[in-house]
């Protein structure tokens, strides 16, 4: 790559050469206008075609751009017809005298609640940081999915009996809002005995190709009913047995009981009948009043911006660079 490139080029490319060099996987690829091998109108039909990671459709879209897979899709070019802009509703940024760019396409967000399975940025200052830090959450957790890491809301929770002995364990993230981070599980399980008597708790996300890490920490209370119903619901048919079979933590004489135990519940909604979420199951949610937002940089002077809630309910932060 030769001179430097324009936002939002220059932290989308960054991310691609960062994630390739850490895995070492093939040379990330960029393509400006119809990728090489393609068909105008039905794209890479031969699939011999070159497989860009991020294409640049110049002016408007050609048809095969619809065949696009990479996580980037950007439209620029000297020149969008308004036509297109309103079509999509482009946000087109202001670059007087130059050339516009402006991301369409499959955007990299997701239902967290669905996922089952951008950038190393090389520097995390205080003046690029989102001064809301759910928002500056977002961000790196679209990063994380864009990145294409196995279960980005895979995190670590950290909890305390009401002694102060302390016991962590992964759990998924399936949902966060500006409240706080939500997670499901068994009621009666460790953790959840923990938090019932003791209900501040820690959460860890670490997103090694990305050389991220966020801590969260909070007091953690129960979702409604109606929330863990929808989720429950939401879960195949054979999770919700799952659950509903699974006394999670305690201790099971040999794996014969939790299949035969499985085997029961299965035959009795065999007719594919609903099946009612047990009230030992449902999600937990983390209210924070600190999250960290830790960049891993060279020489181990590591980027590291804390913000601190000011008031326990306001929505007002301090944020503080803390030494690596
Ligand atoms: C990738 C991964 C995701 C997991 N997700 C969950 C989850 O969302 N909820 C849950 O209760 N346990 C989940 N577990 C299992 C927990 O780590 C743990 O074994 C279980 O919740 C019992 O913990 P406890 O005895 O401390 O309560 C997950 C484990 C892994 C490795």
């Amino acid at each position: 790559m030769a001179g430097n490139a324009r936002p939002p080029f220059d932290k989308i490319l960054q991310l691609l050469r960062d994630i390739n060099i850490n895995t070492n996987t093939q040379i990330p690829i960029v393509s400006v206008d119809i990728p090489s091998g393609w068909d105008v109108e039905l794209g890479d039909k031969d699939g011999l075609g070159l497989k860009p990671d991020m294409l640049v459709s110049l002016t408007a879209p050609k048809l095969c751009a619809k065949t696009f897979r990479g996580s980037h899709h950007f439209l620029g070019g000297r020149f969008v017809p308004p036509g297109i802009a309103e079509k999509y509703n482009l946000k087109l940024p202001p670059y007087p005298g130059s050339s516009v760019c402006v991301r369409i396409g499959k955007p990299p967000s997701v239902d967290v609640s669905a996922l089952r399975e951008n950038y190393v940025g090389a520097v995390l200052l205080e003046e690029h940081i989102n001064k809301d830090p759910f928002k500056q959450f977002q961000e790196w957790f679209e990063d994380a999915v864009a990145a294409g890491l196995t279960e980005p809301n895979a995190m670590t929770l950290a909890t305390a009996t009401s002694e102060g002995h302390p016991s962590a364990r992964v759990v998924l993230l399936k949902g966060y809002d500006h409240r706080g981070f939500v997670w499901y599980t068994n009621y009666g399980s460790r953790k959840a005995s923990e938090l019932l008597s003791n209900p501040w708790a820690s959460l860890v996300f670490f997103w090694d190709k990305l050389h991220r890490q966020i801590r969260v920490e909070g007091k953690v209370e129960k979702v409604s009913d109606e929330e863990s119903d929808e989720y429950f619901h939401s879960r195949p048919r054979g999770s919700q047995i799952g659950a509903i079979v699974s006394r999670q933590s305690e201790v099971l004489p040999g794996r014969q009981t939790l299949d035969d135990q499985y085997k029961s519940i299965c035959e009795k909604y065999a007719d594919g009948s609903y099946i009612p979420r047990p009230n030992f199951w449902g999600g937990f949610r983390l209210l924070p009043v600190s999250i960290e937002f830790w960049q891993g940089r060279e020489s181990r002077l590591h980027d590291r911006l804390v913000f601190t809630r000011e008031g326990v309910d306001d929505d007002q932060w301090r944020m503080q660079r803390l030494s690596p």
